[in-house]
């Protein structure tokens, strides 16, 4: 330590040549032991699409909505909830360290139903969209939970999953969640996997439209896998970045949540408006932790204050507005209801486009499960090198484990993918 003391010994250090192991006055940097990391998994995707000038390019990697012209998608409710914002005229002050009250009582209402007494016993924070409210919850585990350090997540799980945890200072455990034989939910390899976790451990659960495979259990099998974990004592987390987007409707898609809740589990939950309402950029989410009681709920609330002060101060109004004005105002809200359907049936539609056109193709593969899988992504079962081929030779950008969006498959491409498919997997 008494080497940082003088600006002087730094530099110094700074010129120790590692390879040559010799002081030099040159080529030194405060950085020269950084290694080059990789590009990110899902967003690295993007950005090799971008650099693709074939006209016929299809980006189905990173999750984001497209009209059926590949166009990005502005829902009209937002560009009306826009539209009163700016009449009002509001001011630009911070918002409480908690963000907009309004939006996180309705982001709640949203997820639990609005009559739920639970509200009554929880806190939700705003967050940073799904991401940030993660690694609230990351960081909140690994100062306050008691239990082992372990996050068991299904596997595979969102690839941001992990590093978010990790780097919340977490240990990641997995447990069996996808069986690739038959593209769906291992639901057996699941509960046998969930009976063996150390109690007290937390599980993260996709409460919809499970990413990267599509898959979700049934709701009998949510009352068996809630049956199992309340035996273990296990802390649920659920990550709800979907609500609406599964099946288009937003209770529906938020069953397994209220169902977990009705059974007695204090949960704690994140939720992203990145999907359901296009918030993507505006950074949009709530983070929740369901307690005993209202009192409690104000200690937990304190501490995630003192959380989130030195992380980021306080979130982003500009989102919470627009989302709160849409929950907030019945025209609105009907608008968004009608809209997330629709944005849920279009990829439904296209999922049996993409099936029925392997078929045409000749592919005498079954693609049930493509149709069957629900929500934004589909886990084709492609392998990696049929994924690399599909990039190399069709331009079709996704991926390595296989996972499309749905999402940018549109009416114009269906054909070309389906023919891509068909062409690396006959
Ligand atoms: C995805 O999985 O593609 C989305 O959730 C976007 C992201 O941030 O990874």
């Amino acid at each position: 330590m008494a080497l940082l003391k003088t600006n002087k010994v730094i530099y110094c250090l700074g010129n120790i040549s590692p390879s040559l192991g010799v002081l030099s006055t040159r080529n030194s940097s405060w950085w020269g032991e950084v290694q080059m990391g990789p590009p990110d998994p899902i967003l690295g995707v993007s950005e090799a699409f971008k650099r693709d000038t074939n006209p016929k390019k299809m980006n189905l990697g990173v999750g984001a909505y497209r009209d059926d012209k590949g166009k990005p998608f502005v829902l009209s409710c937002v560009r009306k909830a826009e539209a009163i914002i700016t009449t009002k005229q509001m001011d630009k002050e911070y918002l409480g360290i908690g963000g907009l009250a309004e939006f996180s009582k309705s982001c709640a209402q949203l997820a639990f139903g609005a009559d739920n007494e639970v509200l009554n016993r929880s806190i939700t924070v705003q967050t940073i969209s799904g991401t940030g409210s993660l690694r609230v919850g990351a960081n909140f585990l690994a100062r306050f939970h008691g239990g082992p350090r372990d996050v068991y997540l299904p596997k595979p799980s969102w690839g941001n999953h992990t590093p978010i945890f990790r780097d919340g200072g977490m240990q990641l455990k997995a447990y069996r969640y996808y069986d690739p034989s038959s593209c769906g939910f291992d639901f057996k390899g699941a509960l046998d996997d969930i009976s063996k976790i150390p109690e007290h451990s937390v599980i993260m659960l996709h409460a919809c439209a499970h990413n990267p495979t599509g898959v979700d259990p049934k709701p009998e099998e949510w009352k068996e896998i809630s049956d199992i974990v309340k035996k273990r004592n296990l802390l649920v987390f659920f990550d709800m970045a979907y609500q609406g987007f599964a099946s288009g409707d937003i209770d529906r898609d938020a069953w397994a949540v209220r169902y977990f809740i009705e059974q007695g589990h204090n949960i704690l939950l994140s939720q992203s408006f990145a999907k359901n309402m296009g918030l993507y950029g505006e950074r949009v989410g709530g983070f929740t932790v369901v307690c005993n009681d209202t009192e409690e709920a104000k200690r937990v609330e304190s501490q995630l204050k003192i959380l989130i002060r030195p992380i980021y101060s306080n979130p982003p109004m500009n989102g919470a507005r627009i989302a709160a004005t849409i929950l907030n105002t019945p025209d609105l809200r009907s608008l968004w209801l009608e809209e997330v359907h629709g944005m849920a049936n279009r990829i439904i539609k296209m999922r049996e486009q993409l099936a029925a056109g392997l078929k045409n193709e000749g592919s005498s593969h079954n693609w049930q499960h493509v149709i069957d899988q629900i929500g934004m992504f589909c886990f084709t079962g492609l392998k990696p090198e049929q994924v690399e081929r599909l990039t190399k030779e069709f331009s079709v950008y996704m991926t390595k484990d296989g996972r499309i969006s749905m999402a940018g498959v549109t009416s114009g491409n269906v054909g070309y993918l389906a023919h891509g498919i068909h062409a690396v997997t006959k």
